[in-house]
């Protein structure tokens, strides 16, 4: 191929190369040549580099580069290693991909699952990218309408793996009507979830978050600080389903009375954990901190709201790590205004599509609310960050390639995951 190369930074440019997929690839074969060594007798100080590359609407994901590189010359060589195309390896589509979905989704498909990984989210304007996939992986805020049902149907997509619990961003009716099963990760680790919950309560009810900012600024003063025990509170539970049931057990650690509102209520657990269950009402006309694990339901939507927050007892703090839309954010910053809420502590907010789990720290925040409630110093807010444990991560990618593989081998899917 003859194809000799004067390059300042070969490695720079199969790096770039492989960053614009199958396009990029071709031009670094045209600079390199393809499938051989160029100069090989020169070849003194190559080394490997094996890049799998998964990005892109040019998908490369199957193909290895190997990279040779004589430092003195530049010249390099570029093989491919694509192995042979596996009948058993499925193919699937994985939208709104951060770099820890990756890890250890990696490791749980093995040589089983082939992941096309896309940063970009799930919509009817993006399922494109799911062609050639059977299976599409997706979280809370991809946005699986009807009509990117449709657009799903019409590629062939067999499957919507969620690798989250929360399924209020998926059409099912439409999913259903075109025979695509949805499967979720029902209770990856409640653990996770709920010790955030206590994480974010202890953090509120002892000023941790002023206090680390005040010694890193040199200010040891602890004016402002003065806390709440947990311990003698009565702290109230929206919601024993796993996480809740969890919460709850970890507040009676604290020897705190817990209340309990929940439709379909567990009385042995209840008994066994000396947990009371009540109506929502007398939960949140007694309680000095209020919990929510519920799911976003249409009757759950706004659930606390003007009226709601009224019934709760003066300087109540209020923790949400359930889905933002459980709160009406209006009426709660006019409740933190006139101090009838003492705090707030979310892991979820009303309107987070677009602005958790992204970096914006460039630039000016647009949602007038979020700004208003960043500037409460009774106000704590994390990212949607609940669910992110090892342990959470690891059985998600586990239940979810359990899911994904019934589409190759057939069986039902996980207990308790079709929705
Ligand atoms: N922040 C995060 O990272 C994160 C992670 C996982 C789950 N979540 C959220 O936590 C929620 C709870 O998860 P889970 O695993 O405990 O769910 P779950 O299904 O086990 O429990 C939900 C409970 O809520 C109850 N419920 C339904 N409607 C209710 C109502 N109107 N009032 C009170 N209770 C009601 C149900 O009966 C059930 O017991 C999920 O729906 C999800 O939105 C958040």
């Amino acid at each position: 191929m003859g194809c000799l190369v004067v390059a300042s930074d070969p490695i720079g440019i199969a790096f770039d190369s492989v960053r614009h997929g199958r396009a990029g690839v071709k031009h670094f074969y045209r600079l390199f040549g393809s499938n051989g060594l160029v100069s090989s007798e020169r070849l003194r100080m190559g080394f490997m580099a094996s890049i799998c590359s998964n990005e892109g609407p040019f998908c490369h994901s199957s193909a290895i580069l190997n990279i040779g590189v004589d430092f003195e010359t530049g010249s390099g060589h570029c093989s491919e290693n694509r192995p042979a195309r596996n009948t058993s390896m499925i193919e699937v589509a994985v939208y709104d991909t951060k770099p820890y979905d990756r890890e250890f989704l990696t490791v749980a498909g093995g040589k089983m699952v082939r992941w096309h990984f896309h940063e970009f989210r799930l919509s009817a304007q993006t399922a494109l990218a799911a062609s050639g996939s059977q299976a599409v992986c997706v979280f809370v805020n991809d946005v699986v309408d009807a009509a990117c049902v449709s657009e799903l149907a019409k590629l062939g997509v067999q499957l919507i793996a969620l690798r989250c619990a929360g399924f209020n961003n998926v059409d099912l009716k439409a999913a259903k009507a075109r025979n695509i099963p949805v499967v979720r990760v029902p209770a990856y680790s409640p653990h996770a979830v709920a010790e955030h919950a206590v994480a974010l309560l202890l953090t509120l009810s002892r000023r941790t978050h002023r206090a680390y900012n005040r010694v890193r600024e040199l200010n040891f003063s602890l004016n402002g600080l003065v806390g709440t025990n947990v311990n003698g509170k009565t702290v109230g539970v929206v919601g024993t389903g796993k996480i809740g049931k969890i919460a709850a057990q970890i507040f009676r650690g604290f020897d705190a009375t817990v209340l309990a509102y929940d439709p379909f209520p567990s009385p042995d657990w209840a008994v066994q954990h000396g947990v009371r269950y009540t109506a929502l009402t007398e939960l949140l006309a007694t309680s000095d901190i209020v919990t929510l694990h519920v799911p976003l339901l249409p009757e759950t939507n706004q659930l606390i709201n003007a009226r709601s927050l009224a019934e709760m007892k003066r300087g109540v703090l209020l923790i949400n790590t359930s889905r933002g839309k459980l709160i009406e954010t209006k009426a709660l910053i006019h409740a933190l205004k006139s101090g009838q809420v003492g705090g707030v502590a979310l892991d979820v907010y009303e309107e987070e599509e677009g602005i958790f789990f992204e970096d914006l720290s460039g630039q000016v925040l647009q949602d007038d609310q979020l700004s208003r409630l960043l500037t409460f110093p009774n106000v704590l807010i994390t990212s949607h960050q609940a669910f992110l444990t090892k342990e959470g991560l690891s059985e998600i990618a586990r239940v979810t390639v359990e899911n994904i593989l019934k589409l190759e081998y057939g069986g039902p899917f996980a207990e308790g995951t079709i929705l």
